[in-house]
């Protein structure tokens, strides 16, 4: 039987891994969930093992990885809260399960990073994951890193803006949404990690993944209220204004979008190599993920 652990199970990816493991015939899947709440929102599958995680108990996450062929580690964060930052979500995270895997004698990791993650970068964001990958990479365990660009399905959060978005007839995004994006379908992503299980590589990869086509902000939008029969007209909240703004709040609210924030979501998503072949998928067409994200009513 093959055993397979997971931090952040209740989150969008992990639901979906999840719910996608059934294709695998013999297998046990350790949820990693840090309170009693999030069990509630793991899909109900025998093989699915829910257990409590608490990332500054290290037996804790030893038990979670005991006896597993293979660790997917999905904790991790875009939006700061008051209890949850780069630091402690992306990095202190990442430090513990890496502690915890080298005890644990794990012989793989799959690790999911973003496209433009970068220990170098000006971007907090982009660079607490650099700084994880960096901890990967230097962990002697057999690693698989899998950058990504914004996830959309049914419940992602960027598919959830974007339906809202599409329905509401008149929007304004940022700087009118001109900047490229290369979504990747999250059952896609699903379908990578399931493929890479089995194939741990002899020491570190790092993949970037993303989807079969580029299209900005606003075509994805448009392109989601034309497959709706709507119509939406999208204007622009300037960019310099949206980060003044978000900075005010952020503070006043402890958390929530920020400059950093605005950053990421601005930035033209662009790889040199997409990873979908190297690993052995086909991707899903943006039009095929919209209409899925349409079908599901993702608001
Ligand atoms: N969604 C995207 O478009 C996208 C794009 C690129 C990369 N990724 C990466 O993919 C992974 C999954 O993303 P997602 O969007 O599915 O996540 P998500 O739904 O936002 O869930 C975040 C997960 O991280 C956990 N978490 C938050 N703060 C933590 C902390 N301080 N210590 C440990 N765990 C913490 C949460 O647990 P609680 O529920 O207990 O807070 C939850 O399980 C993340 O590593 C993310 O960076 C996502």
């Amino acid at each position: 039987m093959l055993k397979i652990a997971v931090t952040g199970a209740n989150s969008s990816v992990g639901q979906n891994l999840l719910e996608n493991l059934k294709e695998l015939e013999d297998v046990e899947v350790i949820a990693g969930v840090r309170n009693e709440k999030a069990i509630s929102s793991l899909p109900n599958k025998s093989y699915v093992q829910p257990h409590i995680i608490d990332y500054d108990m290290p037996e804790s996450l030893e038990t979670t990885m005991t006896g597993a062929d293979c660790v997917i580690h999905l904790a991790g964060i875009l939006i700061e809260t008051k209890h949850s930052n780069y630091a402690s979500a992306n990095v202190a995270a990442t430090s513990a399960v890496i502690d915890a895997a080298q005890r644990s004698d794990v012989k793989h990791l799959i690790f999911i990073s973003v496209v433009g993650a970068s220990e170098m970068s000006k971007n907090a964001y982009f660079r607490s994951k650099g700084s994880a990958e960096r901890l990967i990479a230097n962990s002697g365990i057999a690693a698989t890193i899998i950058r990504t660009p914004i996830l959309l399905g049914p419940g992602s959060a960027g598919a959830n803006a974007v339906a809202s978005l599409a329905v509401s007839g008149k929007c304004k995004v940022l700087g009118g949404g001109f900047y490229s994006m290369r979504p990747l379908d999250i059952d896609d992503l699903s379908k990578a990690i399931i493929k890479l299980i089995s194939t741990p590589p002899a020491t570190v990869v790092t993949h970037e993944l993303v989807g079969p086509q580029a299209a900005t902000y606003r075509e994805i939008i448009e392109k989601t209220a034309e497959l709706m029969g709507k119509s939406v007209q999208i204007g622009k909240v300037p960019i310099f204004i949206a980060k003044i703004a978000s900075a005010i709040t952020s503070i006043l609210k402890g958390g929530g979008i920020t400059p950093t924030v605005i950053d990421v979501i601005i930035q033209d998503e662009v790889v040199d190599t997409n990873a979908d072949e190297a690993i052995g998928i086909t991707l899903t067409s943006l039009e095929d993920t919209l209409r899925k994200i349409i079908t599901a009513g993702t608001q």
